[in-house]
C-alpha cells in the first residue's frame, strides 16, 4: 500500500514537473515569437517608412554636351525652357531650396539633391577667415553643383550690406543709415560696385542687399540697415546700390531688395518673437501706406531690374506677409511686373506659421514664394513639396514658374558660362576701397550743433579724447561684421579707429593729443582747449537691438562730465545705429556730431573735424526728442504732434 502510494505520489510529481517544464517551454517560445514579431515588424515599418520618406530620385541620363541650355549664344528664355523640360520634379524643387552651409550633412548633397542656393548666414565662415579660404570654401560647393546631372550652378549668398563684412580684412563701409545721411547716389553706387568686386573675389555671387526698409521707430534694432524713413530717398539709393551690384561694372552679383514690405513700420510691443519688442512684428494693414510708402521703393527696384526680393518676417495685419498672395503675387509680380524670384528670410516659411511645415510650404509657395531660405532641412522640403504637387496642393505650373524665375537669374548672372579664373584676392580691403570708405565716412557724418568750436585747428591746441567709441573699431563698425552681432573691441585687421585717425591727421603737426577712455584727466593743471567724447552703442543685430529708450549709457555720460571739468569746450561724437534721446544732455555740449556706424575707416571723422572736408551730411530720418513722439510717420509727423529734436534733412556745415 505504502509503495503504491509512493509510486502514485512520484508519478503525480513527475506529471507536475513535466507540465511545468512544458509551460516554461511554451512561455519561452511565446516570448521568442513576440520578440521576432517586434523585430520583423520594426524592420517592415522601417522599410515602409524609408520607402515613404526616402528621397529617391528617378535615375535619368546626363544631357548631351551640346544641349541647347548649355549654349551661351542662345537667348536666356530658350535656355530656361530647354533646361526646365529636362528637369525631374525633384530637381525642380531642389532649385527652390536655399540652405545655410552649416546645414549640409555633406557638400555632395548639393550635387545629389540639386540644391539651388547655399548661404553663409552671418558667422558661417571658413575655419580660417581670410579671403583665400572663403574662395576655396565656396569653390568646393560650386563644384558640387556643377557635377550634378544637369550641372546647374548654385547661387551662393551672403549679407554684405556694409561691405563684404563677414570676411576678415574686407573694407567695412558705413552702415546704410550713414549713406542715407550722405544722400549721395553716386557714392552708394561706387560702394556697391566696390563691395561686389570684393564679394566676387571670394567666389560668392549673391548679396542680400540693399535694405529698402523705412524705419519709423528708432527703438527698432535694424534702423541702421536702412537708408532712411523716406521712401523717395530709399528708392534713389536702393536703385544706385542695385545698379552697382548687378553690373555693368566688372562684377555681376545678384542683389536682393529686402525686407518686402513695409518693414520698419511695425508696431512697438507687437513682435511675434518672445524676446523682441518690434522686430518681426505687425504692420498695420493700410492700403494708402501700402501704395504710397511701402511699394514705391520696390517698384523702383523692380524697374532697375533687381534679380531677387526677400520677404520679411513681419505680418501685414493678421497675415504673415510670406503667406500673402495679394502682396507677393498680385502686387509684386503682377502689378509691379517683377520677373526675378522671391526668396524668404531665414526660416521664414515656418517662423510663426501656426501650422505644419508641410502646410507652410504649400501656403508660402502658393502665395508666390520661389526660393525658400529653409535654411536647414532640405530633404524634408523636397519630399514635402513633391508630395504636395503629387496631391495637387501645389500646381506643377507654380513650381515651373518658380524654377524658371530662378534659372533665368542664374543664366543672367552668367553662372552657367563663367570660366574658372584666379580670384582677384588683393582687391579685398584694397587701398582704393578704403579711400572710398573714408570719403563715405566724412560724407555721412552729420553736424547737429556747433557753438563756434568746429572745425578744429590742424596746427595748434591741446585736445583730450575719451569715450567708449574712441578706440573701438568693433563699435564703429556695428553688427553684421564678421559675426552676426558684431564684436566689441579693436580686432578688425586693416581698420582705423577714430582716435587713430585723429592721431594720423594732426598727431605730428603741433596739436597735442591726450587719450583716456574714461575721460580721467584730473591730474591737469589747466583746462585743454577742447575735449572730444566719442560715445557709442554696443553692436546689435535684428531684434536683439530693440530698445525701449535708446540713450547714451551711464559710463559715457560720466565720461562727458569728467571731460567738461578738464576742457574749455566739449564736442560729443555719437557712434550709434540710430538717433538716441539726447534732448537734455545736448544742451551742455558745445558741439554734437552724429557719426552713425562708420565702419573700418575711422579717419574719415578726422577729415571733417579738422576741415579737410566740410560737414555736408543731413539727417536721413527725424531725430526724436522723447519716446512719446514715436512712431514718427513718413511725412515727419510725430505721434504726439510735438516737434522732434531735429527734423529729417537737418544738418550744419562748416564751410
Ligand atoms: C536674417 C535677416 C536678413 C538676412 C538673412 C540671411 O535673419 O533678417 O536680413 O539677409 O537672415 O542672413
Amino acid at each position: 500500500m505504502r509503495l503504491t502510494k509512493t509510486i502514485r505520489k512520484t508519478r503525480a510529481q513527475n506529471a507536475k514537473n513535466k507540465a511545468r517544464s512544458k509551460n516554461k517551454l511554451l512561455t519561452k517560445r511565446f516570448i521568442a515569437f513576440a520578440v521576432s514579431i517586434v523585430i520583423i515588424g520594426g524592420a517592415v515599418f522601417r522599410i515602409i517608412y524609408i520607402k515613404q520618406n526616402e528621397l529617391t530620385f528617378p535615375v535619368l541620363s546626363p544631357p548631351a554636351s551640346d544641349a541647347l541650355y548649355k549654349n551661351p549664344s542662345q537667348p536666356i528664355e530658350a535656355r530656361v525652357k530647354d533646361l526646365l523640360e529636362r528637369m525631374s520634379l525633384e530637381e525642380k524643387i531642389g532649385q527652390m531650396a536655399l540652405i545655410d552651409k552649416r546645414s549640409l550633412s555633406k557638400p555632395q548633397d548639393i550635387k545629389d539633391f540639386g540644391l539651388g542656393g547655399i548661404l553663409s548666414g552671418a558667422g558661417a565662415k571658413p575655419s580660417t577667415n581670410d579671403p583665400q579660404n572663403w574662395y576655396r570654401m565656396v569653390a568646393e560647393m560650386k563644384k558640387q553643383s556643377k557635377e550634378s546631372r544637369l550641372g546647374i550652378p548654385i547661387f551662393y549668398g551672403i549679407d554684405a550690406n556694409h561691405g563684404h563684412s563677414n570676411v576678415l580684412g574686407a573694407t567695412i563701409f558705413p552702415h546704410s543709415i550713414g549713406l542715407g545721411a550722405s544722400g549721395d547716389a553716386e557714392l552708394v553706387n561706387k560702394i556697391a560696385e566696390a563691395t561686389a568686386s570684393e564679394i566676387k573675389a571670394t567666389g560668392i555671387n549673391w548679396n542680400y542687399s540693399p535694405s529698402l526698409d523705412a524705419p519709423k521707430d528708432i527703438r527698432w534694432g535694424r534702423v541702421y540697415e536702412a537708408y532712411s524713413d523716406d521712401p523717395g530717398l530709399n528708392s534713389k539709393l536702393g536703385v544706385a546700390y542695385i545698379n552697382g551690384t548687378q553690373g555693368p561694372g566688372q562684377s555681376y552679383i545678384l542683389a536682393s531688395a529686402k525686407h518686402y514690405l513695409g518693414t520698419g513700420s511695425m508696431v512697438w510691443g507687437e513682435s511675434n518673437h518672445k524676446k523682441f519688442k518690434i522686430d518681426q512684428g505687425k504692420i498695420l494693414n493700410d492700403e494708402h501706406a501700402l501704395n504710397n510708402y511701402y511699394l514705391p521703393p520696390y517698384k523702383a527696384a523692380v524697374d532697375a531690374g533687381v534679380g531677387s526680393i526677400m520677404v520679411g518676417l513681419s505680418e501685414w495685419g493678421d497675415t504673415r506677409i510670406i503667406d500673402n498672395k495679394y502682396l507677393i503675387t498680385d502686387k509684386l509680380k503682377t502689378e509691379l511686373g517683377f520677373k526675378g524670384f522671391v526668396v524668404s528670410d531665414w526660416y521664414g516659411a515656418y517662423e510663426y506659421s501656426g501650422t505644419s511645415k508641410y502646410r507652410a510650404n504649400i501656403n508660402t509657395i502658393n502665395a508666390g514664394l520661389d526660393m525658400a531660405m529653409l535654411p536647414y532641412e532640405y530633404k524634408a522640403f523636397i519630399k514635402d513639396v513633391r508630395k504636395a504637387v503629387q496631391k495637387n496642393e501645389i500646381s506643377q505650373g507654380r513650381i515651373d514658374d518658380a524654377v524658371s524665375r530662378i534659372l533665368y537669374q542664374k543664366f543672367r548672372a552668367g553662372l552657367f558660362d563663367e570660366k574658372e579664373q584666379d580670384p582677384d584676392i588683393k582687391i579685398v580691403g584694397s587701398i582704393a576701397h578704403r579711400q572710398l570708405a573714408r570719403q563715405a565716412v566724412s560724407s555721412s557724418t552729420v553736424l547737429l550743433k556747433n557753438n563756434e568750436v568746429l572745425p578744429l585747428s590742424k596746427t595748434n591746441g591741446e585736445i583730450l579724447i575719451a569715450g567708449s567709441g574712441a578706440d573701438n573699431v568693433g563699435r564703429q563698425s556695428g553688427a553684421w561684421t564678421v559675426e552676426w552681432q558684431g564684436i566689441d573691441g579693436n580686432w578688425v585687421p586693416g581698420a582705423t579707429s577714430i582716435l587713430q585717425g585723429i592721431r594720423q591727421t594732426v598727431g605730428n603737426s603741433g596739436v597735442q593729443i591726450h587719450y583716456n577712455k574714461d575721460g580721467a584727466f584730473n591730474d591737469r593743471k589747466k583746462k585743454a582747449d577742447v575735449g572730444i567724447a566719442i560715445v557709442s552703442e554696443k553692436p546689435y543685430a535684428e531684434g536683439w537691438g530693440d530698445n525701449p529708450s535708446p540713450r547714451i549709457d551711464k559710463a559715457d555720460l560720466e565720461t562727458i562730465r569728467r571731460l567738461k571739468l578738464s576742457s574749455n569746450k566739449v564736442i560729443v561724437i555719437i557712434i550709434s545705429g540710430r538717433p538716441l534721446f539726447i534732448n537734455d544732455e545736448i544742451k551742455s555740449w558745445d558741439a554734437a556730431v552724429a557719426a552713425w556706424l562708420p565702419g573700418s575707416e575711422g579717419a574719415g571723422i578726422a577729415d571733417v573735424l579738422f576741415r579737410d572736408k566740410s560737414f555736408s551730411a543731413t539727417l536721413p530720418l527725424p531725430w526724436p526728442a522723447i519716446e512719446s513722439q514715436l512712431p514718427i510717420n513718413h511725412d515727419g509727423a510725430t505721434k504726439d504732434q510735438s516737434r522732434p529734436l531735429f527734423p529729417r534733412g537737418y544738418g550744419l556745415t562748416t564751410n
